[in-house]
């Protein structure tokens, strides 16, 4: 560890990380393209109708194993809810504010917590068990309605939530994006943001 940088992530967490964009960002636009009619062009440029389908599937699967795998990687510490979690939940983490202190955050802020046990856990369950409904289980009218009814309501969630993770962790964020490719943080960062965690890690 250089002196001046933090190490964020690991490489395997890194990596995890960019295939569940991947696949997210390819889960969408086929599924948009099933979705609305306005949007079938967008089939095409997975080679039509028939292809898209088998690739939303497999993409599916990667899907599914990347978002196991983040289980061991971010599902402990977001479990564990300190009381300052709970006031930087009761003050938004000062984004609405601009006098507002953050309290003292660990390696995840309370906002990272949620968006993960919310979006990524339930909501992934939610897309994943639906999705595998549609796909295998018996073609009867109410299994059909019951899986389709699940996965638009989970994919309103990501669709909606996923593009305020990506705002917060780039451009409102200055420092945090280079956790996901780097790996590594400022201390000047770590300080500012999580400044329980910096502490943990002896910096000063
Ligand atoms: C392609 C756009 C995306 C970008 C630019 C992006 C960026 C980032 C960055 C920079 C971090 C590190 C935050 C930090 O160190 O504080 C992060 C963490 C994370 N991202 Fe993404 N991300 C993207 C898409 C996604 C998607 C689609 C998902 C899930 C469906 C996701 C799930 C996560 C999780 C679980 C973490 C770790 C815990 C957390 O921050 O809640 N990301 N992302």
């Amino acid at each position: 560890m250089s002196e001046y940088l933090v190490q964020r992530t690991t490489t395997w967490e890194r990596f995890n990380h960019w295939v569940l964009a991947v696949s997210f960002i390819i889960l969408c636009l086929t599924g948009l393209g099933f979705l609305f009619h306005s949007l079938n062009w967008l089939n095409t440029i997975f080679g039509g109708n028939h292809l898209a389908k088998e690739i939303h599937r497999w993409t599916g699967v990667v899907f599914t194993f990347s978002v196991l795998f983040t289980l061991g990687s971010y599902l402990g510490e977001s479990l564990r809810f300190s009381k300052e979690d709970t006031q930087w939940l009761l003050n938004l983490g000062g984004y609405l504010s601009k006098t507002a202190v953050e309290p003292p955050q660990g390696r995840l802020n309370a906002g990272q917590k949620v968006y993960y046990l919310v979006v990524v856990v339930l909501c992934g369950a939610v897309i994943i068990i639906s999705g595998f409904i549609i796909w295998l289980a018996p073609s009867t009218a109410g299994w059909l309605r019951l899986g389709h009814l699940l996965h638009n309501l989970a994919f309103v969630v990501f669709v909606t939530t996923v593009p305020l993770h990506i705002y917060l962790s780039t451009a409102a964020n200055p420092g945090t994006f280079r956790g996901m490719t780097r790996g590594t943080v400022t201390k000047t960062w770590t300080k500012r943001h999580h400044s329980k965690w910096a502490k943990e890690l002896g910096i000063d």
